[in-house]
This record gives C-alpha cells, sequence and structure tokens, in this order.
C-alpha cells in the first residue's frame, strides 16, 4: 500500500472535474450501495438524459447542484487497493481563485482538466501557476472530453505539445499527460480500448504510483512551538507539530530566534514518554533547562532556518481592494503571528504570458513578487527548501480577512546583516533625568477639525508645568523631514511611518511628543501604535464634523478640493477612517478649546501613572 496522496483537482468551469472525481469513484466501486441508488435515481432527472451523471456524487453542495457550478472545496476521502487519497475539488470561476489556492496550500499533487475541445486556457494558466506557487511538484494534466473529439490523437498531441510548452515556461518539474473521458470513464481507471495509441497509465494507476515524496531535501529537526505547556511549577513543556527531521531524548538543540541551546530532557507522544519523536507527530518536549521560549519560537537541530526581519516573496493577492506598497498587515508564518509592511510591490507576473510588469497595486488574483518588512526577527526558511517554514499569509488588520497568500524566495541579507545596538543610557535614564514619563499624544481627524490649534494650546499647558516637549505637525513636517510624499495612500502611509519612527525617538530621548496629522487609515495609526508602544500612545481623535471644518475652510482648501483643484482630499475626494478605540474624542464644534485641553490633560494624567 502506497502512503496517502493527497491531491486537487482544478479546470474552467464545465471542464468535468467533479465527473472525473466521481467516475473514479464508482469504477472503482468505492461507493455504498445506497450513494449508488441514490446516483441512478438523482441522474434520471440529471442533465444526461438518465445517463448516470457522475458529477452528481461531487457536488455535495445544494447550491452548486442548483447552479450547476462548484462553490467551495469540497474535500474526498477514499481508498482503492493501493492507495488512500484526499482529495480537493475546487471551484473553477477566476472569483473562487481564494478557494483554490486554499486546496492547493493542502495538496502534494495537481490534477489540472482541460478540455480536449478547447485546448489550454487562460484558467489552465492560472490554475497551474497558483499550484506551483503554492508549491506543488506533481502535476497530472488530464486531456478530457477525448470522446468529443473523437479520440484523435493528433489533436491530443498538439494539447500534450502546449503543455509541455507550459511546464518549462513555469518551471514544473514532474508533469504527465493524460487523455480520458470523464463521462464515458476512458482511462479513468482503467486503460481504454478507444485509444490504443496511448500506451501509459490510466489516471487512477498514476495517482496509486505516483510517489511524491521522492527528491525530498533530508532536513533536520525542525518543531515550530504551538504551545507552552505549564500545568504547574513543576513542569514546563513546548507542544508542537514536527515539521521535519527527528530528535531524541539527550539531543542538545537550538531555540530560534534567541539561538540559546538547551537539552531535551523528556518527549511526551500521546500521553506516553518516548525516546525518540519523528516528522509529523504532535509532541511536548521538556528541556534541562529554562530558557525563552514562546509560541512562534522554532525548537531546531542540525537546520538551517533563517532568522531575519525582511524577505522577498511571491504572493497571490486575494483582497477586494488593491495591494498598496506600505500597506500594514499581520504576518503569519509558522506559528508565529506579526505586524508586516508590504514595502514594495517588485513586480507583478502576467498569468498569460508570465511577463514582468513594473505596476505600484495588486489587483484581485493578481500575483506578484514583493518585498516584506517585519516588525521583529522571525524564524522561517524559503520555500524552495521547506514548505511549512516557508509559506505564509498576510491578514487584514480592520477586517481580519486573509488578504494573500505566498512563499518564501528568499530572504533580504540587509536585515541579517543589521543587529540592534545596546546603548547603555537608556530611554529610562534619560526620561528620569527630564523628570517625566514620555509619551506620545496622537490627535486625528479632518483637516480644519482643529488638530494643531488643540496641539498647539496643549503644548503651551505642559511648557508652564516645567514639561519637556516637542510638537510635530502636517504642514510643518511636510514642507521638510517629508517633502518627499504625496496624498495619495502610499504618500500617506509613508508619512505616518516616519512620523512613528520620528515621535519614538523623541520619546527615546525623553521628550512628550504632540502630534498633528490627518492620519486617516486605521491601518496606519495602529502601526504608529506598535512602533511607539501601546503603553506611551495616547490616540485623540478630534471628530469635529466634516461640515464644520468645511466652512471653517482656514487654508481655503476645502473650496479647492471641491472645484476639484486638489486631488484626494481628505473627506471629500479621499476617505477618513474613524478611529475604534481612541483613548478620547474631543469636538471642537462642540467645546471650547480650553475644554478641549482639559479633556486631553486629565486623560493623560491616567496615562502618566
Ligand atoms: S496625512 O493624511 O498624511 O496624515 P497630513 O496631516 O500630513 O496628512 O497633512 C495634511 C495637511 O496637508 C492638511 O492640513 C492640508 O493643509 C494639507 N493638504 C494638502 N493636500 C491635501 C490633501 N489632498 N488631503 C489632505 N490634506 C492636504
Amino acid at each position: 500500500m502506497n502512503g496517502l496522496l493527497k491531491f486537487i483537482t482544478c479546470g474552467s468551469v464545465d471542464d468535468g472535474k467533479s465527473t472525473l472525481i466521481g467516475h473514479m469513484l464508482y469504477d472503482a466501486k468505492l461507493l455504498f450501495t445506497d450513494q449508488e441508488k441514490a446516483l441512478e435515481l438523482d441522474s434520471k432527472v440529471g442533465s444526461r438524459e438518465g445517463m448516470i451523471d457522475y458529477s452528481l456524487l461531487l457536488d455535495g453542495l445544494m447550491a452548486e447542484r442548483e447552479q450547476g457550478i462548484t462553490i467551495d472545496v469540497a474535500y474526498r476521502y477514499f481508498t482503492t487497493e493501493h492507495r488512500s487519497f484526499i482529495v480537493a475539488d475546487t471551484p473553477g470561476h477566476e472569483e473562487y481563485t481564494r478557494n483554490m489556492a486554499v486546496g492547493a496550500s493542502f495538496a502534494d499533487l495537481a490534477v489540472i482538466l482541460i478540455d480536449a475541445s478547447q485546448g489550454i486556457l487562460l484558467q489552465t494558466k492560472r490554475h497551474a501557476r497558483i499550484c506551483a506557487l503554492m508549491g506543488i511538484r506533481y502535476f497530472v494534466f488530464a486531456v478530457n472530453k477525448m470522446d468529443l473529439i473523437h479520440y484523435e490523437e493528433l489533436q491530443f498531441r498538439k494539447i500534450e505539445k502546449e503543455i509541455k510548452k507550459l511546464a518549462i515556461d513555469l518551471d514544473l518539474q514532474n508533469v504527465e499527460v493524460i487523455p480520458v473521458s470523464a463521462t464515458e470513464g476512458d482511462n479513468v481507471t482503467l486503460k481504454s480500448p478507444n485509444m490504443p495509441w496511448y500506451t501509459k497509465a490510466s489516471l487512477l494507476e498514476y495517482l496509486e504510483n505516483i510517489n511524491v515524496e521522492e527528491n525530498e531535501p533530508e532536513r533536520g529537526f525542525v518543531m515550530p512551538v504551538q504551545r507552552v505547556c505549564r500545568p504547574n511549577h513543576m513542569f514546563r513543556g513546548f507542544q508542537g507539530e514536527i515539521a521535519s527531521g527527528a530528535v531524541s531524548v539527550g539531543d542538545v538543540i537550538t531555540v530560534l530566534p534567541s539561538r540559546e541551546t538547551a537539552e531535551v530532557q523528556k518527549i511526551l507522544y500521546t500521553d506516553k514518554s518516548v525516546q525518540d519523536a519523528h516528522k509529523g507527530q504532535p509532541v511536548t518536549i521538556q528541556l534541562n533547562r529554562e530558557i525563552d521560549v514562546s509560541r512562534g519560537s522554532v525548537l531546531v537541530k542540525n537546520s538551517t532556518l533563517i532568522v531575519s526581519n525582511m524577505f522577498t516573496v511571491s504572493l497571490l493577492w486575494m483582497d477586494d481592494s488593491e495591494l498598496i506598497q506600505g500597506k500594514n498587515f499581520l504576518l503569519k508564518v509558522g506559528t508565529k503571528t506579526i505586524p508586516a509592511t508590504v514595502m514594495s510591490i517588485k513586480y507583478k507576473v502576467d498569468v498569460h504570458s508570465g511577463e514582468h510588469l513594473a505596476v505600484k497595486k495588486l489587483a484581485k488574483n493578481e500575483i506578484a513578487v514583493c518585498d516584506i518588512a517585519l516588525a521583529d526577527q522571525v524564524v522561517y526558511d524559503t520555500f524552495q527548501k521547506n514548505k511549512e517554514m516557508g509559506n505564509f499569509v498576510l491578514i487584514d488588520r480592520v477586517t481580519n480577512m486573509t488578504s494573500a497568500c505566498g512563499v518564501i524566495e528568499h530572504s533580504l541579507r540587509r536585515s541579517e546583516n543589521l543587529t540592534w545596538q545596546k546603548l547603555d543610557i537608556t530611554r529610562e535614564v534619560r526620561a528620569q533625568k527630564l523628570g517625566q514619563k514620555p509619551v506620545t499624544i496622537w490627535f486625528t481627524g479632518l483637516s480644519g477639525s482643529g488638530k494643531s490649534t488643540l496641539a498647539n494650546e496643549l503644548e503651551k499647558v505642559l511648557t508652564l508645568q516645567g514639561k519637556h516637549t516637542m510638537l510635530l505637525d502636517g504642514d510643518n513636517i511636510r514642507m521638510g523631514l517629508n517633502q518627499d510624499l504625496g496624498f495619495d495612500e502610499k504618500g500617506r502611509i509613508e508619512n505616518i511611518r516616519r512620523i512613528a519612527e520620528v515621535a519614538k525617538l523623541m520619546n527615546d530621548a525623553g521628550l512628550i511628543v504632540l502630534t498633528a496629522f490627518i492620519s486617516p487609515y486605521e491601518s496606519d495609526r495602529e502601526k504608529a501604535r506598535e512602533i511607539i508602544g501601546t503603553e506611551n500612545f495616547m490616540e485623540v481623535y478630534v471628530c469635529t464634523p466634516l461640515e464644520v471644518c468645511e466652512k471653517r475652510d482656514v487654508k481655503g482648501l476645502y473650496k479647492k478640493a471641491r472645484d476639484g483643484k486638489i486631488p484626494n482630499f481628505t473627506g471629500v475626494s479621499s476617505p477618513y477612517e474613524v478611529p475604534r478605540n481612541p483613548s478620547l474624542v474631543v469636538d471642537t464644534s462642540e467645546v471650547s478649546i480650553e475644554q478641549a485641553v482639559e479633556a486631553v490633560m486629565h486623560k493623560l494624567d491616567e496615562f502618566m501613572v
């Protein structure tokens, strides 16, 4: 019996994916009698005029049957005499590319269907590219509907030639091309007498015998820590699934990213203590000494995992909104979730031609190579070397949706070669000298809402109290440090990132910092909070309504914006995202500046303790 094979089927709508798998189950006698009966009954009213419609078996969801298309990932488990299988049947429509990527990330092999009467389509290329991106190394192209082209060899060979070319373009290593008819059952489980010119295995025979584990590189022991288990003060164990290699009691292992070492004292598998454990097993490991290990740490031995905070990736963008350079996300790699920024989109890959195109934005379902920077050092590997530790997803910070998935191509040396220089005079020492707690008071709100006026007044009050302060104001900073930035989304993201870094440095110097920037995006303010540190970050939302700001129009900018003379003007032609969790909300159309200052001072007192 060969090992379990996880595969995915993809094809355009109507290529016959579900029919193919349905037929395989039926022919291989893998159905229960009642399923078989139900299928025969259903088929009587189905789309094949009473003949058995094998796709009905697979289209498990009612809605699919009604619409006649597959709308989710349907997983099927089946076992033949020679092998067990799990198949992910995924939708063909472009709008369901996300589901396809999910299915592909789980599979070792892809069966891509091609309609013999149509040949390779754009969808075929898209599917093959996404499967390759998600790490599938084995491909079967099933050229289906051979019955419709009268089992003609010539037409098949033509398509086969196109596939071979595609395989070279996409650098696919293991490619098999099989002519089949899913409805008639030719070359599905048994060799077809209708195509004597095809001498190789039927699809099922091929799937039963292919070895997807050959050529797997030897890798050392790697276990990403999922949980630190501490039921009482006597026991501290690290739990996770072994991603590669093996470990034995007595082995010296290294913890990444800290690079501390310790000896394995005990290994628990299920509820038993064992001497060794290997790839795929979930274990609890106890070490011989107390070292710093938390979720997201990785235990390794003889492994070449990388620790850095910047890498180049290939990704599939799956969000309805566009990806813009500089945008902030949460990135999940291994068991670690960490704030991350897409620094630059290096190029987009044209799905059709494979060409590299220079772009500033990415639309849904596009594939690109990007550079990503992380908030801290993480442990990972290149996808080429390690599938589990080399793939990642990007999560939208506001909606919590998965916005992209992809693979890590290589580390950016820059970050590996930088190490944080520890300084002897710390922020605490500097703050103590000034006799204050350094915090950043971050004012956000529309242009004309009163941020600058309020910050200005507040700084006077603080100065009178003997505090040491600095005020960073939008217009002023944009005339100096940030004079290279515009007001498009990318410019604003970078504007806020730099201000946050500057505010942090000033806090490090011991100062109380006041900032007055529109900062219209929630994810950027959240990133600022992270850079500056939650305990030092006081967000004040100046919520003066747009009508009031526009009426004030101190700088005459609203009028110009309404006249179409200023593009991307916040509140007029560019959005303002209301803060979800500000420390304080003030409306300068309802309270006087003095009252507003007092409210901020009051809140500040709470922060200072
Ligand atoms: S932010 O959006 O990037 O935070 P910031 O606070 O630095 O903006 O700058 C806003 C100031 O720039 C406004 O007060 C206004 O004087 C000026 N400005 C010029 N063009 C625009 C624009 N398109 N949108 C908003 N403000 C603009």
